[in-house]
């Protein structure tokens, strides 16, 4: 997979994010930085509550009011170069920016379709929301529906009981394309549902994104889809991104311990359920954090210092960026073990 590493389309620098809850300050995302090229295919990995939802809702501003945003920016590059802070938009050009410039299929799409309006009147709706014309909007729709192996008339007469999951899934992924947005955010757009529909999810992405050569944030915690779509990932762990780089770097020369231990738990079908390992514990309650590395009580190559001190990120060849004070021990673990066969 190629996409333009000379342009970057959304640049995420020391973003942070708190909520309001009863028991205190949530600190769901802290200091996430990293950019997005044109065409490139972005996997955002890390176990249930560790930020990943907060971390995208934060780049489209739609998190709830409970929450607060923090950081340098969101640097949104469009397609004649001029360049904004998404943190800085006002509210009238936020609802513009939103759908035509970034997108996001949520997760749970099941319910996100309102049931009791047809597939066409959401289409008119976000024609007319958006200043679009309808008959252009329709016209784009079917087309995009047909993208996605749907019968598009019949979509778009359907109401969304009508549809199965995967239906719906991919109708959520054509519509949120009817903009043209170059970024498009998808939340574990695989979680729940059967391995076909996984499989046609995958390849309709796939090929629409050849096609239309947006570019994806793709947030799932099951690792052999993110090996397969992605150019990059990125590790959350406990609302910090503590490893970076490009898709073979993170998961072949992995270098924090965290993300070897997702790939030693995830189902391998070539190695058997023999190897398969769960982590131990679950990710931190994040109103009062662990100290030093947040997953040092979880990890089995923490040393004292990893318990006081918190590790910076270091950026090291390849593009690839860790987090981890054992990142020498992590690697060589990571080269011994035939985590996936390789590509
Ligand atoms: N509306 C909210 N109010 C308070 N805490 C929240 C809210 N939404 C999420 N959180 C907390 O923020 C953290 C990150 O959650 P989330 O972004 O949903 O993680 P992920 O998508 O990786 O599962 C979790 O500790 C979660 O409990
Ligand atoms: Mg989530």
């Amino acid at each position: 997979m190629t996409y333009d590493r000379d342009h970057v389309v959304l640049s995420v620098r020391d973003l942070s994010v708190t909520y309001k809850a009863e028991r205190g300050l949530v600190q769901a995302v802290s200091h996430a930085s990293f950019d997005l090229h044109a065409g490139e295919t972005l996997a955002l990995i890390g176990e249930s509550g560790c930020g990943k939802t907060t971390l995208n809702l934060a780049l489209i501003r739609q998190l709830p009011k409970t929450a607060s945003t923090f950081g340098d920016g969101i640097f949104y590059t469009y397609r004649d170069g001029r360049q904004i802070n998404v943190l800085e938009l006002n509210d009238r050009d936020m609802r513009r920016f939103l759908w035509s410039e970034c997108a996001m299929v949520f997760q749970g799409a099941l319910n996100s379709l309102n049931p009791v309006i047809r597939v066409r009147d959401v289409v008119f709706e976000t024609a007319r929301a958006h200043g679009m014309k309808r008959e252009e909007a329709y016209k784009r729709a079917l087309k995009l529906l047909e993208q996605v192996r749907l019968d598009a008339e019949r979509v778009m007469r359907s109401y969304p009981h009508e549809l199965s999951g995967g239906m719906r899934q991919r109708v959520l992924l054509a519509l949120s394309l009817i903009l043209r947005p170059q970024v498009v955010i998808m939340d574990e757009p695989t979680t729940a549902v059967d391995i076909l529909t996984q499989r046609s999810i995958l390849d309709v992405l796939k090929q629409l994104r050849d096609e239309l050569n947006f570019s994806v944030i793709f947030i799932s915690h099951d690792l052999a889809v993110a090996a397969e779509i992605a150019d990059t990932v990125a590790t959350m762990y406990a609302g910090e991104i503590v490893e970076r780089g490009p898709v073979n770097e993170v998961f072949y020369r992995s270098r924090h311990a965290y993300t070897l231990n997702l790939l030693n738990a995830a189902p391998r079908l070539s190695v058997g359920v023999e190897r398969l390992e769960s982590i131990a514990g679950k990710p931190p309650d994040l109103i009062e954090p662990p100290t030093g590395c947040k997953f040092h009580e979880r990890c089995s190559f923490a040393t004292a210092v990893c318990a006081q001190v918190q590790p910076p990120l270091v950026e090291y060849e390849g593009g690839h960026l860790a987090a981890c004070h054992e990142t020498g021990r992590v690697l060589i673990e990571a080269r011994e073990t035939r985590l996936v066969s390789a590509p």
